[in-house]
């Protein structure tokens, strides 16, 4: 027979609940309600934890950092506040090595526009978010970035309106700082003391106009860094061509004209170049690239909407306003102006191609309306990211830097022929 259904049993409850009745005093439910308090904030603790984790690693917000000691070293941004840059730690496998990333955004060309910028992120760290998510090349997630998410990695903040390039002695009393090549090295004093000097593996990247101060700096990082370390330099959206806008004027040339000689960029510039032709000519990448030792990757759409807006088809150029919905959505445009496109496709192309012989330069040239694509998931490393050959940007970077394989990937020739792109629509 089951000792619960026994008759001792059913007597002995009544007796247990009166011993429960006495137990609880009202000191003992203040305990009570305490230690339900402690359980109750111990699980609220773990459900948000819990919530915390799971979100994805590249939405945990990485910190801005001040330059230290910039008045000291003279480093400042165009309105004398301290340049900065956002640092995660590397972990693991990846604690010794380091990825750099040069935020982008355009140049200014002439006092006034300089002195706009003063007001901007892109001009003063008073202005910059202090806080900003590390996302596509940036990522610590594995599914997001395979081959660099352990690494240290760092996005330095552009604050000096000249990829990182501008010299002190243009400043001639305008009220402006020109100290780009300045901030630069500061910034790498700061991070070679931070642990970048025994770095085992490096890759300095960038995009946009960080793109082409990481072409403008490649060679010196690779100076800086010990000899046996490994290290290489990635252009994103970084490769701007000298050609001419759609009403037959050199708009690009002379805004880099002025540009350099706004903040004396020569200095900064191949020696070798600058000897055979104008400062503006050398700003360009594929004189730069010409000179470059430092193995060199080139991300890079076909249908580079900055490209398109501001060195083919400027606002000046088209004063009838024919372009304008073609200049925001590329699906808009007509076939005399895909033809146009086509032409500026062909003449990237052949800039690119004096780099084919070069086996440690890479190249992934999608036929995509976009730019800058490291820095978002969903461009560098997603299941629906671009492709060619069936490689991410992602993948083809890996197996450039690692020399997994020879990495020279140019997409289908014609503006819709790649189903993966990402097209950007602006309308
Ligand atoms: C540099 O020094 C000047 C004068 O002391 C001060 O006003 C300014 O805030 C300093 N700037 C930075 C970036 O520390
Ligand atoms: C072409 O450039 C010249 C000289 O800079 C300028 O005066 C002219 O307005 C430009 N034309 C167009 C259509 O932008």
């Amino acid at each position: 027979m089951p000792s619960w259904s026994s008759s001792s049993s059913a007597l002995t409850a009544p007796n247990l609940r009166l011993r429960t009745l006495r137990i609880w005093s009202s000191k003992d439910y203040a305990i009570a309600a305490f230690i339900f308090l402690i359980l109750f904030s111990l699980l609220l603790f773990s459900h948000l934890d819990s919530r915390y984790d799971s979100q994805p690693h590249h939405s945990k917000l990485v910190p801005l950092t001040l330059l230290r000691n910039a008045n000291q070293t003279r480093a400042l941004c165009l309105d004398g506040s301290a340049p900065g840059y956002h640092f995660q730690s590397g972990f693991g496998s990846g604690s010794r090595n380091w990825l750099i990333h040069i935020e982008g955004g355009g140049w200014c060309n002439s006092i006034p526009s300089c002195y706009q910028r003063k007001f901007t992120h892109l001009g003063s760290s008073d202005h910059m978010e202090k806080l900003i998510p590390f996302s596509g090349i940036l990522s610590s997630d594995p599914a997001q970035n395979p081959d660099f998410f352990n690494w240290n990695k760092v996005k330095i903040r552009y604050c000096d309106g000249a990829s990182f390039a501008g010299h002190p002695e243009s400043e001639r009393g305008s009220g402006l700082f020109f100290r780009g090549q300045v901030i630069w090295e500061a910034i790498m004093d700061e991070l070679l003391s931070t642990g970048l000097s025994n770095a085992k593996q490096a890759l300095l990247s960038g995009c946009s106009a960080g793109g082409l101060a990481t072409l403008i700096h490649c060679d010196s990082f690779r100076q800086v860094l010990p000899k046996e370390a490994t290290v290489k330099c990635l252009a994103d959206a970084g490769f701007f061509l000298d050609e001419k806008d759609i009403s037959g004027n050199s708009t690009m040339r002379s805004f880099y004209h002025d540009v350099a000689q706004l903040q004396g960029l020569a200095k900064s510039l191949h020696k070798d170049c600058i000897a055979k032709m104008e400062p503006s000519k050398c700003l360009f990448p594929s004189e730069i690239a010409k000179n470059i030792k430092t193995p060199l990757f080139l991300v890079h759409p076909a249908y580079d909407f900055w490209q398109i807006r501001n060195i083919l088809v400027p606002q000046g150029s088209d004063p009838d306003g024919h372009w304008q919905r073609c200049r925001l959505d590329i699906r808009s445009c007509n076939a005399n102006m895909i033809d146009k496109l086509d032409s500026y496709r062909g003449s990237l192309l052949k800039a690119v191609n004096e780099f084919q012989q070069r086996k440690e330069i890479g190249m992934f040239i999608d036929s995509c309306f976009v730019h800058c694509q490291t820095e978002m998931e969903v461009t560098w490393h997603s299941p629906n990211s671009p492709k060619i050959n069936d490689k991410t940007i992602a993948e083809s970077v890996g197996d450039w830097y690692f020399d997994r394989e020879a990495v020279k990937r140019i997409d289908c020739s014609s503006f819709s022929c790649n189903p993966t792109c990402h097209n950007m629509d602006f309308t």
